[in-house]
């Protein structure tokens, strides 16, 4: 009988080449999937796990997303730092870890998430780019009306 560790380490296995989204507040996989317009047409290789026990606190249960032979790009990495302001983000060459990014979030955002107020200059027909500021508590403030979102951020995300 193989040793019961072997077994465990069979939940998500490694991957050779790509990206793992790790230390994902649980509950934020889908959105995360969501930010990276994988779909049900993806012909990526992807893993998903949810409510994992995690190590680290304050998770307690973390989600994780792997998709094989895709690097993130600086602006995917910003997006899920909005939902996911723990995740670390590792690229993975030839099964090892060569880089493990913490996100950012940024003090601003600009063009990444629709102003719920439907007549926000930013929702009109102006060529101006939503712009949010990230607060202390992580919610985000309209830079032209001042609507607030303190919740379900990954809805509003264009
Ligand atoms: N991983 C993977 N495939 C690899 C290497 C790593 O899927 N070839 C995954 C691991 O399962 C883990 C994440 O990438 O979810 C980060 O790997 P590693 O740094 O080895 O793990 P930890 O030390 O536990 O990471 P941390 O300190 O960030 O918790
Ligand atoms: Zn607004």
């Amino acid at each position: 009988m193989k040793p019961k560790k072997a077994k465990e380490e069979l939940r998500v296995r490694s991957i050779r080449n790509g990206s793992v989204i790790d230390h994902i507040k649980a509950g934020n996989a889908l959105n995360v999937l969501k930010i990276l317009d994988i779909t049900g047409t993806t012909q990526a290789i992807v893993s998903v796990a949810m409510n994992v026990p995690s190590k680290r606190q304050p998770l307690g249960r973390k989600d994780i997303v792997k998709i094989e032979d895709r690097e993130l790009i600086p602006a995917e990495v910003d997006k899920i730092a909005l939902i996911a302001p723990l995740a670390t983000i590792n690229i993975i060459r030839d099964y090892e870890v060569v880089q493990k990014n913490s996100v950012i979030l940024p003090r601003v955002i600009t063009n990444i998430v629709r102003c719920p107020n439907i007549n926000c200059i930013s929702n009109s027909s102006e060529p101006v780019f939503s712009k949010f500021a990230v607060l202390e508590s992580h919610a985000l403030r309209c830079a032209y009306c001042e609507t607030i979102i303190d919740n379900d951020i990954a809805s509003c995300l264009i």
